[in-house]
């Protein structure tokens, strides 16, 4: 490498030690900007036309000559290697290839720093765009999943213990609420994404008579930034989007968990079919639940990078350093893991996942599930609540040691145990009146279950 191959060569004496010159480098993964960055430059020369700064038919050269590199790109003939240091440099040093001397002028009133902000904003957002369609995608699949199952109960669980029978539906709903916050949070962060930071320069703003609100528009943003110095060295909507991005990543690990331990003989609820499994080099018997465990396993890096860009940002002054350069990794691992996870958690839930109606039938009749409303049938009844409960789990230490559930107990043994027992006990601990009479808002009973599945139906419509 000579010392005259940088732009900024001219300033030094000696040629960069090739290895600093790879370990400075972005280019080997900011090329993958190189779309938005030539969007960015081409608002900016048609900004600098309309300012005055260079001529119209410059600015028509520069926008021509940069989308010729588009196709070059997308042609895959445009590969620049570490000598072009990062993507910026490499479409400026191409631009000047293409189009001769008026390339040049392409950074007038501007800097590679306001000019990566602008670049990983416009990537964020169109990225933000497509992961909002995948969570609309995903709440469709559980929804449509739930409306199959409103009838299907399944124990739920408090401690991993048997708590209360649950209608299916209302636990796949569940997963549909806290994704509608993934969208919600999403979208109010893309406001924030979408602030322009292009002609801040380096820091101080510059000494041409720009139109940042003229750039801003042409590239879809809200607004410029209104400090410059903040402009060039805020990455909060990256952190915000890794948080984001976390938190998507926690529901979707949780559900792969219950669905690893639902796929487990244990529980047997249920059955993964041959599209979504995969097998064991050595266990013939094996039928393994890749999918979510990757997905319980991939949260781990995204919360990693999140933690990355906080300790990053945590002590840098005003206003660019290089540092900075480490947001992107960070942003496009978490992105391309939360993509990929939220593509095969869908397809895992659209045709992965069988459950098993009759093993999850069996499972609710077999349990002390139905203890709570006992005690809730007597207190309706006008027991004291707290003296039905005690009455309650004396009957189950007694079942539990007789190898009985309070079903089998005959109506002589409930009125021994209290008269205003009766012979529509049977009725009110059997495992679909339990579900169906908790119908309360927000609740497991079928009613409730219907109205929730009609109302997120409603708003992903609405969408
Ligand atoms: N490759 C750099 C980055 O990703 C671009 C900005 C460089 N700015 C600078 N002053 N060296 O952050």
């Amino acid at each position: 490498m000579t010392a005259q191959s940088q732009p900024w060569s001219q300033r030094f004496e000696q040629a960069l030690h090739p290895a600093i010159a790879r370990f400075n480098a972005s280019i080997g993964f900011d090329l993958r900007l190189i779309e938005y960055d030539l969007t960015g430059s081409q608002a900016h020369a048609r900004m600098l036309a309309k300012a005055g700064i260079i001529s119209p038919a410059e600015a028509e050269t520069l926008i021509q000559g940069l989308e010729q590199i588009r196709q070059e790109y997308r042609a895959g003939q445009f590969s620049p290697g570490v000598e072009a240091e990062d993507v910026h440099f490499a479409v400026e040093r191409r631009l000047i290839e293409l189009v001769g001397e008026v390339g040049k002028k392409l950074h007038t009133a501007r800097s590679r720093n306001d000019q990566v902000g602008t670049d990983i904003r416009l990537y964020l957002r169109s990225e933000i765009d497509q992961i909002l369609q995948q969570l609309q995608q995903w709440q469709r699949t559980l929804l449509d999943l739930a409306e199959s199952h409103v009838e299907t109960l399944i124990p739920g669980y408090t401690h991993l213990q048997r708590a209360q029978p649950l209608s299916l539906a209302h636990h796949l709903l569940a997963y549909v609420e806290m994704t509608q916050r993934d969208i919600e949070r999403l979208q109010q962060i893309r406001q924030r994404v979408n602030v322009c930071p292009l002609g801040a320069g380096a820091l101080a703003g510059t000494t041409f008579p720009i139109d940042r609100h003229y750039t801003a528009k042409l590239l879809g943003f809200r607004e410029p930034y209104r400090n410059s110095l903040d402009a060039v060295s805020d990455r909060d909507f990256a952190i915000e989007f890794l948080c984001a991005a976390s938190l998507i990543m926690v529901h979707l690990s949780r559900l792969a968990e219950e669905i690893i331990l639902w796929a487990s003989e244990e529980f047997a609820f249920v059955k993964l079919s041959d599209t979504c499994a995969t097998g064991s080099s050595i266990m013939p018997q094996k039928k393994n639940p890749d999918v979510p465990e990757l997905v319980r396993g991939k949260t781990g890096r995204v919360f990693g990078h999140l933690q990355a860009l906080l300790v990053i940002m945590k002590g840098l002054p005003l206003a660019y350093n290089k540092d900075l350069q480490e947001d992107k990794e960070a942003l496009f691992d978490a992105v391309d893991t939360v993509r990929a996870c939220l593509e095969a958690m869908t397809i895992l839930m659209a045709e992965g996942v069988v459950f098993q109606s009759e093993r999850l039938a069996a499972a609710v009749a077999q349990d002390f599930a139905n203890a709570t409303d006992v005690a809730d049938y007597l207190a309706s009844k006008g027991v004291p609540f707290r003296e039905a409960y005690n009455l309650v789990g004396r009957v189950v230490k007694t079942c539990l040691a007789q190898g009985k559930f309070l079903k089998d107990l005959t109506l002589e043994e409930w009125q021994a145990l209290h008269p205003a027992f009766a012979a529509d006990i049977y009725d009110r601990i059997a495992p679909r009146q339990v579900v169906a009479a908790r119908n309360s808002y927000g609740g497991t009973g079928f009613d409730q279950v219907r109205q929730a599945l009609a109302t997120a139906r409603d708003r992903l419509n609405d969408f």
